[in-house]
């Protein structure tokens, strides 16, 4: 499946911890155009799973998201991005920058990514973390479009995210 992404795009990765996120911005982009919210939660409270030092960390992913946009390179954040007010924060961070907000969405079975969850030393939350995420994955899917994303990719299983490639398009 070929991704078509603006070669000067927001990016914002969506998908329930575990889906592989983390691992598919990896695959696809320089780690300096990937800001994930655990490196932040990390530079702000020496904790990437200090979930009590993610408005800060936020803030300072959005600081850094916007002087990379400005200076006009593309962005990918790698956070869940499964609440809606976390998706507006990154629709207006675009916005301000006058760059395309677009959606990849690791869509990957509950089942799937508790199973490689329990594989992980740096995730200890119990199944029905999970189980909200992923209903909250679904409330998500329906709202993306309205709320601004202009491309919207859904990748749906194990196999469609490891077969994806993403193509950039030429903005002028
Ligand atoms: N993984 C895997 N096969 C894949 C993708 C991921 O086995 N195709 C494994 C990774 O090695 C990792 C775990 O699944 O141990 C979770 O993947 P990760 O990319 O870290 O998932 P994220 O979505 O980034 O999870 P989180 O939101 O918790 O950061
Ligand atoms: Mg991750």
């Amino acid at each position: 499946m070929i991704i078509d992404v603006p070669e000067l795009a927001l990016v914002a990765l969506v998908g329930i911890s575990g889906s592989g996120k983390s691992t598919f911005a990896g695959q696809h982009w320089k780690p300096t155009q990937v800001l994930s919210s655990d490196f932040f939660r990390g530079l702000v409270a020496d904790d990437e799973n200090d979930q009590s030092a993610s408005a800060d960390a936020f803030e300072v992913l959005h600081y850094v998201a916007g002087k990379r946009l400005a200076a006009g390179r593309l962005t990918v954040v790698d956070a869940t991005n499964l609440q809606s007010h976390a998706r507006a924060g990154l629709i207006k961070t675009a916005r301000e920058h006058d760059v395309l907000p677009v959606a990849i969405v690791l869509d990957v079975p509950e089942s799937v990514a508790w199973e490689r969850t329990q594989g992980r030393p740096d995730r200890t939350f119990d199944r029905r973390v999970l189980t909200r995420m992923h209903r909250d994955l679904r409330r998500t899917l329906g709202q993306l479009a309205k709320e601004g994303f202009r491309k919207i990719h859904v990748l749906r299983g194990v196999d469609e995210i490891a077969a994806a490639e993403i193509r950039y398009e030429k903005l002028f």
